[in-house]
């Protein structure tokens, strides 16, 4: 962020006065930091495309009067730390999924190495988020959505991850046929058909529905997931899901009937059941 955005909008010299002005979306957000953002990525924008910041401000704030998010109008958003690029093709990573995160690197030893695979990468905040924090890691990051694809791919880049970080296009498992891995994790889509009528319109108007829509239970995913889980885990490997509400009973039940055991289910900071981790039996152990 420019120094001079520190002390206010006011201060910044190279601004004409009528681009400075945030006081709309101070007043649209109720807090200052968003028009924070929104100044400092016009006046980049403006650098790299030549377009006035005032012109992209307006932009941006025709954009938020239509409800799109601001994370879609800003073009990028934090995930650990991290700088992810997110566009109308891929969800917006959520602060639920870091934790996620979390869960699956507590079991990850920082001296050793893994093959992870991410399905449904979307754009690639998992894989990329694990690779860096992991960094005797590989990482392979599926997506079927062509769009979202290239958004992982353009993001691995940027993150200077290319080295650990393979992006795959396809369904689930069909690009790592004959793989297996030490850790599988995944935040599959898990809205139910009801459920997604029912979602807030800011997601569903905006958010690619493939990446939220999982037929009629919400289960379809994490049923093919599981299903497959058997041939693509490692002995002793584990598989971690980030789930909806009311949905890590029926996840759990599927690993288990996928022969995984020691399932685990994690709170998000909220207190929510929203993770649930298994494990595959080491070579000669029956699962328990
Ligand atoms: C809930 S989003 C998660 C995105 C990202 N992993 C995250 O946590 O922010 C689910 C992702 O799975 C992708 N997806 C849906 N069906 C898929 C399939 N059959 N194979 C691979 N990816 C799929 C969607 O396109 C979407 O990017």
């Amino acid at each position: 962020m420019p120094s001079c955005l520190m002390s206010g909008p006011g201060c910044c010299s190279a601004m004409p006065r009528s681009d400075a002005g945030t006081g709309w979306f101070d007043r649209f957000f109720g807090s200052r930091q968003p028009a924070r953002w929104l100044l400092e990525r016009a006046t980049q924008r403006s650098a790299e495309t030549g377009s006035s910041p005032g012109e992209l401000l307006a932009d941006f704030r025709s954009r938020l009067e239509a409800g799109e998010p601001l994370q879609y109008v800003l073009g990028s958003w934090s995930f650990r730390g991290r700088e992810i690029v997110v566009d109308r093709s891929v969800l917006i990573p959520r602060p639920e999924t870091e934790m996620l995160v979390e869960v699956v690197l507590e079991r990850l030893d920082r001296k050793k190495e893994y093959r992870i695979l991410d399905l449904g990468t979307g754009s690639g905040a998992i894989a990329i988020a694990l690779a860096a924090e992991r960094c005797k890691a590989t990482v392979v990051a599926i997506e079927a959505s062509e769009p979202a694809f290239r958004i992982a791919l353009q993001n691995v880049g940027a993150n200077r991850l290319s080295r650990q970080i393979e992006v795959r296009l396809g369904s689930w498992f069909t690009p790592v046929a004959g793989e297996r891995f030490d850790c599988i994790c995944s935040n599959p889509p898990y809205i139910s058909t009801a459920d997604y009528w029912r979602l807030d319109s800011i997601v569903r108007d905006f958010e690619p529905q493939e990446a939220l829509l999982a037929g009629s239970t919400g289960l379809e995913a994490y049923e093919t997931i599981a299903s497959n889980l058997g041939d693509h885990l490692n002995p002793g490997g584990f598989a971690a899901f980030e789930v909806g509400d009311g949905q890590p009973d029926a996840v759990a039940e599927l690993l288990r009937k996928a022969g995984l055991s020691e399932i685990e289910v994690r709170l998000d900071l909220a207190g929510r059941e929203r993770f649930v981790i298994a494990s595959a039996p080491f070579a000669g152990v029956p699962a328990s």
